[in-house]
């Protein structure tokens, strides 16, 4: 089953979500999951319409004095199924290293929470043929010491997030089938490898081509009900052809 996970980043007022989560609500998935990572703020809300819910982040420790944070073992008691690990937002603007994204995820499991690990390559590192590199470094770093199961991979080019670049199907392609040889290899397992970085209504019929593609995660276009409607149609379109 496809997944569409929806990024909504720090967006969307108090004064704004209980319309979003009507509208959001009253959208049918048939044949794909959803994932929707609102802001902490909101997301006992979302467990109101029973979606699959899923976090931004996760605190370093399981409890205790870090102020400002939000453990795995609280999502956990809040129901929260899913939460992202290793944003490029927060691994550039807040110094998130792999030592502590691998210790995210590993309370994360301990929390039976499925994390949705991010990786990807800056421009530069893309323009220098650095992207595979880059991108094995940041799982086997970030997934050093973990029993591998029950995790999703996010490929998010950092240079594609919000602005509307795109690499073509084949690079994607190339780099998905990269990520899954290296979880194959070293943990034995299939991976569940999503794209993300400017997905949207306007070019999710063309990223479907790409058959190993096992979703997407979205920021930007989350934001939107009526971009949110087109995705879904064509990803179940497309399965059901
Ligand atoms: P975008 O963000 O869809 O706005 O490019 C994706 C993400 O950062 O997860």
């Amino acid at each position: 089953m496809k997944i569409l996970a929806l990024n909504h980043k720090m967006n969307i007022n108090n004064n704004e979500i209980d319309n979003y989560i009507s509208e959001f609500g009253a959208i049918k998935f048939n044949s794909i999951s959803c994932i929707v990572c609102p802001s902490l703020i909101y997301l006992e809300k979302f467990k109101k319409i029973n979606c699959l819910i899923g976090s931004q982040n996760v605190g370093m420790m399981n409890n205790g004095a870090l102020t400002g944070e939000v453990s795995a073992s609280q999502l956990n008691s809040l129901g929260v199924n899913y939460s992202i690990v290793g944003h490029s937002e927060r691994r550039t603007l807040l110094n998130e290293t792999d030592e502590m994204i691998n210790k995210k995820i590993s309370l994360l499991l301990e929390n039976n929470i499925k994390p949705i690990l991010c990786v990807g390559e800056t421009k530069e590192e893309y323009d220098n043929n650095k992207t595979l590199e880059v991108i094995q470094k940041e799982l086997l770093n970030g997934l050093n010491n973990i029993n591998f199961d029950n995790i999703i991979i996010a490929y998010e080019p950092i240079w594609s997030i919000g602005t509307g670049l795109v690499p073509t199907n084949n690079e994607i392609e190339n780099v998905i089938s990269s990520i899954k040889k290296i979880i194959k290899d070293n943990f034995n397992k299939d991976a569940i490898v999503l794209y993300g970085g400017s997905v949207n209504e306007n070019n999710i019929t063309e990223l479907e081509n790409i058959n190993i593609v096992d979703g997407y995660l979205v920021g930007g276009a989350s934001l939107k009900i009526d971009s949110i409607k087109k995705m879904v149609q064509v990803m179940e379109e497309n399965d059901y052809a």
